[in-house]
């Protein structure tokens, strides 16, 4: 089966004298439905979020302020992304682990997920999910 991999995608925006303006659209500006939403605040110094992977749930995670370091681990290699502005979401396909870190004050992160919480959806240890992915 092919291996998706992240991607940064450059949402829509609408300058305003006023203030900007950003926008996300189901299967429009992502490739799929959005069933649940859910932010990351109040993250203290130094610490890590996520450490898993999921086996159906794709996701858009947007920093809806302040910034972080979002880092993906597709099996074959890892890339590292750095989110700052909240016109840029990054898509990340099923099957990847992922940890966020290195929050700034103030940071948040806004997940758009395409499936509802499912616990079972899950893959929270490492060797496991190396095993998963080889046999993707
Ligand atoms: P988890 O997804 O592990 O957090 P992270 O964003 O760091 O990967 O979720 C942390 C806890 O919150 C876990 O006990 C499950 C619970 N949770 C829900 O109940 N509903 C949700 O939509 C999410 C995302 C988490």
């Amino acid at each position: 089966m092919k291996k998706q991999l992240p991607e940064l995608i450059n949402l829509p925006k609408i300058d305003d004298p006023r203030g900007n303006l950003t926008f996300i659209e189901e299967e429009n500006h992502i490739p799929f439905q959005i069933k649940r939403v859910y932010w990351i605040y109040d993250v203290p110094g130094g610490e890590t979020r996520g450490g898993h992977a999921f086996r159906e749930q794709q996701e858009l995670i947007v920093a809806l302020s302040g910034s972080f370091d979002v880092e993906v681990n597709h099996g074959s290699g890892i890339q590292r992304f750095h989110l700052n502005r909240s016109y840029f979401g990054l898509y990340i396909p099923n099957g990847l682990w992922r940890n966020l870190d290195n929050f700034s004050t103030n940071a948040v992160a806004l997940v758009l997920s395409s499936t509802i919480y499912d616990e079972s959806d899950y893959i929270r240890n490492f060797e496991e999910f190396l095993s998963y992915t080889s046999g993707r």
